[in-house]
């Protein structure tokens, strides 16, 4: 066995507009005609098309041939004028001969070089009607750039020696180029160097593929204007392994050395050592009870001057039971809309006990002038007290009584307190690894209660707030619109607040269930950027519902190794390494990873 052997094509056979090599059917189109404007990297937007090949050959010629070619035109384009009868036709001659005049003195007084160029696209398919189908869609994106393509019939043999560079010239060559000047021909090439290089208080994110660095400001757009960079909200995407949280980690480091405050909720429990590094708060909520309890009733401050017009404890409190109605189902997913809607009218009325109504300035209020779940129960109690007849209402009562029941008993040290934990620092995990081990409804329930409260923490518009989800697709499934709505207005209001998210998931499929896929559209569409590190086939399908990418994309993505990603960064997008130094991983601790 040699090498030629196994180079070697198992088998080539020749068609008048096709052949087949190997197990592959194939075609060559040869560009035949062009457009008579470009616009710099013409032709990445061919490159960037899955399953074909470009190749592209420029032979110099010399000033004297091009010139001796042109004048003959120019003379035949003169002697057709003088013919013409038809005015407009004949406007139409002068107007190419003057170009092609005027080129020549461009070409003249720039002494710029002229090649014959050619370019033919290799097309391949696994089967005929596969291969039909792509020279379709191929041939028109070709005339969608001005450009016409077709198969040389009967030569595809000497079309195949001409773009493989061991074979001796073949006849065609003589006859196919197009003569283009040197610069024209260099704005052609598909290679645009676009690298981010960032003002201001920026991060050193890793290396684009030309190797350049990679600065990233996350809050840019508050000190410059740059298309599609009108927020601070990151989506980082990728199977486990990937390096999502090793790229947020970094962020996050340079966030808190920027001085902006971190948030962040923390799955695997994999910051305490950042968390201690930085003295910040570490707060474990997987224990409940008096190591950290968050209330789920207390009310968090989120509103603006345009909603507070409708009365500022209105909206509050119109929120807060949005979120508890959210609340709700995460606990129990099956709870049904009657259940749902009495619950809210059993929460309005023990606010009320507890002089909180649509009125009310919260400003005013802490922790301890909440009521908590055991006071919502004995709201339902005292309501059942006074049903005596059995009606429907008392019916639905009664099943929320059932709901609500374990709140107050078994899971109390979850649910059933008043807040307690106060973080100090601005570098603030919550750490809910064990609460990632429990039922998979009570652990929904947690992790949106800690979401809410999380968010509550960033509202402080005078600093930047980085609020950082890990595993957030817990959040969102397909039962729960209430849940997904609050993350997608997280996203659309975070930028009042001066806060940056930056959200983390492994399952793309979550956030296009029928469901929830509105949402998922909003929190993905409230995003300026998306890291996209190695998924599988299906996630990444699933991804392409969110956001737009190419096939070429698409493919590569199945690829990445570790580190590797795709950076959509506004407008634009670019191949990237995420380097973290010894020092870096060091630093980011032992936890969490694979
Ligand atoms: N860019 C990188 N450079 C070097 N090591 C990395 C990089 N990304 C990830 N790793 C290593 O792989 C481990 C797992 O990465 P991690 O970011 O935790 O993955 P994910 O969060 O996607 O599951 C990390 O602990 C780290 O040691
Ligand atoms: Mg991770």
């Amino acid at each position: 066995m040699n090498i030629k052997n196994q180079i070697a094509p198992k088998g080539l056979e020749f068609k008048a507009n096709e052949f087949i090599i190997s197990d592959k059917y194939a075609t060559i189109l040869t560009v035949v005609s062009y457009p008579k404007f470009i616009s710099p990297g013409f032709l990445s937007n061919l490159t960037s098309m899955a399953g074909i090949k470009l190749v592209i050959k420029h032979i110099p010629l010399p000033f004297s041939t091009i010139s001796k070619m042109m004048n003959k035109e120019i003379a035949e384009l003169k002697q057709r004028y003088q013919e013409e009868n038809d005015v407009t036709i004949q406007e139409r001659i002068r107007q190419d001969y003057e170009s092609l005049e005027s080129f020549i003195s461009m070409l003249a007084a720039s002494q710029s070089h002229i090649y014959d160029f050619q370019m033919h696209i290799m097309i391949t398919a696994d089967s005929q009607d596969q291969l039909i189908s792509k020279k379709i869609q191929v041939k028109s994106y070709i005339e969608s750039m001005e450009m016409r393509a077709v198969p040389l019939s009967f030569e595809m043999e000497k079309v195949l020696k001409s773009i493989i560079p061991i074979f001796p010239k073949q006849d065609i060559e003589d006859r196919i180029g197009t003569p283009i000047p040197s610069n024209t021909m260099a704005a052609m090439y598909p290679f645009i160097f676009d690298s981010i290089k960032d003002p201001g208080l920026s991060t050193l994110l890793g290396v684009d593929f030309s190797g350049g660095v990679i600065l990233f400001n996350q809050f840019l757009y508050q000190i410059k204007k740059e298309h599609n960079r009108v927020n601070a909200n990151m989506i980082i995407l990728g199977t486990s392994g990937s390096g999502k949280s090793t790229v947020a980690k970094l962020l996050l480091r340079s966030h808190f050395r920027n001085d902006s405050q971190v948030i962040m909720i923390d799955p695997e429990g994999e910051l305490e050592d950042m968390a201690r590094l930085y003295q910040g708060d570490f707060i474990d909520l997987g224990k409940g009870g008096e190591f950290g309890m968050i209330n789920p009733l207390e009310v968090i401050l989120d509103t603006d001057e345009e909603e507070a017009k409708n009365g500022l404890g209105y909206t509050v409190l119109t929120r807060t039971l949005q979120t508890l109605k959210a609340f709700l189902k995460y606990y129990s997913p099956d709870v049904t809309d009657d259940i749902v809607t009495l619950f809210s009218e059993v929460v309005i009325d023990t606010y009320r006990r507890f002089g909180i109504d649509f009125n009310t300035d919260f400003t005013k209020f802490n922790s301890q002038d909440y009521p908590t779940f055991k006071d919502v129960y004995a709201t339902i109690k005292g309501k059942l007290l006074s049903m005596t007849e059995k009606t429907h209402e008392r019916d639905i009562m009664e099943r929320l009584e059932l709901k609500i029941r374990p709140i107050v008993k078994e899971l109390k040290y979850y649910f059933d307190g008043h807040t307690t934990i106060q973080p100090q620092s601005k570098f603030v995990v919550f750490n809910i690894r064990e609460i990632m081990n429990a039922d998979e409804n009570i652990r929904n329930a947690l992790f949106f209660n800690i979401l809410k409260y999380a968010w509550g923490m960033t509202l402080n518009r005078n600093v930047n707030t980085i609020l950082c989800v890990d595993e957030a697709h817990v959040l969102v499934n397909g039962n729960n619109a209430l849940g997904a709505d609050f993350l997608a207005q997280i996203q659309r209001r975070a930028r009042k607040y001066n806060t940056g998210t930056i959200i983390i998931t492994q399952q793309p499929s979550d956030f296009t269930d029928p469901g929830i896929i509105t949402q998922g559209k909003a929190i993905f569409d409230n995003a300026s950027y998306y890291i996209v590190m190695g998924l599988k086939k299906q996630a990444v399908e699933d991804l392409s519902k969110l956001i737009d990418l190419n096939d070429n994309e698409k493919e590569s993505i199945k690829r990445y190794n570790q580190g590797e990603a795709l950076f959509v960064c506004g407008s634009r997008r670019m191949r990237i390494n995420i380097i973290a130094t010894e020092q870096e991983l060091e630093s980011f601790g032992s936890g969490g990873g694979l």
